[in-house]
Order: structure tokens, then C-alpha cells, then sequence
């Protein structure tokens, strides 16, 4: 049996307590922890957790020799230090999306997972939605031919008091805005498909949301070592939060949600309808069997059996640091007015958080915070059909 602990018990502890029931012949949550001890022990009591031991300090999880497994659930900018230490003391660690407030920060947790032969899963829940995970083997398969373009549309909504919670809405403790905590899932899932470009081009804004000094919207352009480009809007002023991805091939478009398109040449270069070549894709798409289990549950289905059969994780510190490599490339483009090269490596002026603090755009001064509003209902997205 896997003893689990898991840190930071607020909005989306409930996503992991409940994957982790799911698998009670594996595993078992053993300890919560969380730095307000009030909240976290109501918490235990709606998640049926109510004789499980509380902690307030992180530090009384790292001494606990029985704990073997470690989610980490709490702000991003406590990601590192939090990981690195448990990483130290021998656990397994599921970081929730983003992995940490800078490449630095990825860096040393990478290193002292490879240490410290331990495992690190960053949290990227819509790879193991069933379309995300059809449309990954379409690509691999390359049955639409090389991507030529690709189309990130990673559009979310929220209110103005949104960012009025204690961490958010500062470059300091969130660490950035909607292209780091919103559109991470999205852009994690475009490197995952397409890989890593070789230049980021992008402008950034905050249009509407008064009480944050991070952005609300951002348009990055990507362009690939073979010359193909992809565009990423991430946004949290989208009304309706119409996400897709869309790859558009050299013999066919796909996207999630799904939908295909085929065109071939008439004689004049316009578009004949290509219906063997939909109907080739579609049918192998509709052969692929669905996701047993898909979100939290199916990463956290992942990294129990990583750790029991010594498999490897498909999200492991390597991708994470990858999508928050391309995040940080557009706030440095953003912010510098200028096309950056990739990789980022150490020394770059983005690549440090303090530096990062240094050289951001800075929209609005926060003005006002809450220590807590008086619900944590959330939504995480995934309305991506069959
Ligand atoms: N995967 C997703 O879809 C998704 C959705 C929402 C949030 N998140 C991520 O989850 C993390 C937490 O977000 P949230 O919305 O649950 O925030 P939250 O504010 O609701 O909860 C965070 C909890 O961490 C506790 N905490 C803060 N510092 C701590 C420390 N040093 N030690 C122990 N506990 C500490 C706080 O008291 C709070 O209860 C963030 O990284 C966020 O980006 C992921």
C-alpha cells in the first residue's frame, strides 16, 4: 500500500483525494497538510477524512518515514521549495500545474528527483482526457502528414475579484497570469504533440481585470526548426471559454474537439474535398479505444503505477520544465519586444524568479486580497466531446 500525503488542502485537493480513492487497493491518503488547519480539517471531514492526521508544517511530512507519495497543492511560488525538500527525504512528488515560478526552480527539482532517484509528476490533467489522447496517436502516426500549423485557442473566463485571493494576480507569488496558470494545460499539450519551437514571438496585456499585476491575455507565435508555425492565445477574458487545438497537415486538419477536414488539389490549386482521406482518419480515430480513467484520476492512475511497477511517468519534471520553457519565452518576448531563441538556459535574464521580477511587464498595482473566499467550487475545463 502507497501512503499519501497531500499538501495544501484548498480548491483542488478535492481532485486528487478523489482519484486517490479510486485507487484504495493501491494506495491510501495517510496525512493532509496545510498551513490554515482550520479549512484543511473541514475539508477532511467532507472528503471522509475526518481520523486523518493534520499538519501544519510541510517539514512534518518530509520526517514521516511512512509517507512514500507526496501531492503538492499549494501556490506555485511554494512548488520548489516544498518539492525539492520532500524529494530530499525519499517521497514521490505530484507537483500541481505550474511546476515552479522559473526554470531555476524546475531545474533544482529535476536535479534532486535524478539525486534522489525519486519521481516527479507535474500535474497536466487534459493529456488523459480521450480525445487529447486520440488525436496525440493521429499525429504520431503521422496520418495528416507533417504539421504545418498549429492553433491554440486556450480561452478561459474569470471575474475581476478572481485575483483579489491573497496569491494570485502578483508576478511574486503566482507567478505570472493566465499564459502560466490558465493556458499551461494547453500549452503543455502542444509541446507534448509538436515539440519545442526555436523562436517565440509574443505581446501580452492585462485588458480587464484591474487588481492584478499579471496578464490577462497574451498572443504567442511559435516557429518550428522546420519552418512550421503555431499561434497560442491564452486568455482568462473569453466569454463561453471555447477551447481547441487545431494541427492543420499537409493532407488533413484535425483538432480537439474533434473535427477532420481533407483537401486536395483540383487542377487550378483550389480544394476538392478529400473523402478517403477523412474517412481513413476518422475511422482510425473511432477505432482507439477511450481512456479508463481520464483527468486527475487517470495522471494519478499513472504515477501509482510508476512507482509500484517501475514504469516510467508520462509527465514526468523533463515536460514539465519544457512548458513552463515556452511560457517563460513569451513573457520574456512580451516584455522585451523581441523574438527570443530557445532553449533557456542558466544566465538568461528569464530564467532566475528574481530576475523574472526584475524585467516583467508589471499591468496594475494589487490593491486588494482576500485570505479566502467563501467557496472554492471550481471548474478545470475538459469539455473536449468524444
Ligand atoms: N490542475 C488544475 O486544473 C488546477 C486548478 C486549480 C488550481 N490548480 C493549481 O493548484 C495549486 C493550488 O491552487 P488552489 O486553487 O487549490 O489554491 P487555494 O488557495 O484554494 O489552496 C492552496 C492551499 O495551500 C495552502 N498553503 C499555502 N502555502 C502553504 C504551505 N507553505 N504549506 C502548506 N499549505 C500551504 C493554503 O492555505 C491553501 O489552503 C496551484 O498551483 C494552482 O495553479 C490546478
Amino acid at each position: 500500500m502507497i501512503n499519501v500525503a497531500i499538501i495544501g488542502i484548498g480548491a483542488i485537493s478535492p481532485a486528487h483525494i478523489e482519484a486517490y480513492k479510486v485507487f484504495d487497493d493501491l494506495c491510501e491518503v495517510t496525512t493532509l497538510c496545510d498551513i490554515d488547519l482550520t479549512k484543511a480539517r473541514e475539508k477532511a471531514q467532507s472528503y471522509g477524512l475526518k481520523k486523518v492526521p493534520i499538519f501544519k508544517q510541510f517539514e512534518e511530512v518530509c520526517s514521516d518515514p511512512t509517507i512514500e507519495l507526496v501531492s503538492i497543492c499549494t501556490p506555485p511560488s511554494t512548488h520548489a521549495h516544498i518539492a525539492v525538500e520532500l524529494l530530499k527525504s525519499g517521497k514521490h512528488v505530484i507537483i500541481e500545474k505550474p511546476m515552479a515560478a522559473s526554470l531555476e526552480e524546475c531545474d533544482l527539482i529535476n536535479k534532486t528527483a535524478e539525486e534522489h532517484n525519486k519521481i516527479v509528476s507535474v500535474i497536466a490533467q487534459n493529456r488523459f482526457f480521450t480525445p487529447m489522447m486520440k488525436v496525440k496517436k493521429v499525429l504520431d502516426q503521422k496520418l495528416i502528414g507533417h504539421v504545418l500549423h498549429s492553433q491554440v485557442d486556450s480561452f478561459w473566463w474569470r471575474g475581476n475579484c478572481y485575483y483579489d485571493l491573497w496569491w494570485r494576480g502578483t508576478w511574486e507569488k503566482e507567478g505570472g497570469g493566465c499564459t502560466l496558470n490558465h493556458a499551461v494545460h494547453h500549452i503543455d499539450i502542444l509541446q507534448w504533440m509538436n515539440g519545442m519551437p526555436t523562436e517565440v514571438t509574443a505581446i501580452m496585456s492585462n485588458t480587464a481585470h484591474p487588481n492584478a499585476e499579471v496578464e490577462d491575455l497574451s498572443v504567442a507565435i511559435l516557429k518550428y526548426e522546420d519552418g512550421s508555425i503555431a499561434q497560442v492565445t491564452s486568455s482568462v477574458v473569453h466569454h463561453g471559454e471555447e477551447q481547441q487545438l487545431i494541427f492543420q497537415g499537409e493532407k488533413a486538419r484535425i483538432s480537439v474537439p474533434w473535427k477532420i477536414h481533407a483537401s486536395t488539389s483540383s487542377a487550378n490549386g483550389f480544394p476538392n474535398k478529400d473523402t478517403k482521406t477523412e474517412q481513413t482518419i476518422e475511422s482510425y480515430y473511432h477505432s482507439l479505444p477511450p481512456q479508463e480513467y481520464e483527468a486527475h484520476v487517470g495522471q494519478i492512475h499513472n504515477v501509482l503505477h510508476a512507482i509500484k511497477d517501475g514504469t516510467t511517468v508520462l509527465v514526468d519534471g523533463k515536460q514539465g520544465r519544457q512548458t513552463l520553457e515556452l511560457i517563460t519565452a513569451i513573457y520574456k518576448s512580451a516584455s522585451e519586444k523581441k523574438t527570443v531563441s530557445l532553449p533557456l538556459k542558466s544566465g538568461d535574464r528569464f530564467y532566475s524568479k528574481e530576475s523574472i521580477l526584475n524585467h516583467t511587464i508589471y499591468f496594475n498595482e494589487k490593491t486588494f486580497q482576500v485570505d479566502d473566499f467563501e467557496t472554492d467550487s471550481i471548474t478545470t475545463g475538459g469539455e473536449y466531446g468524444k
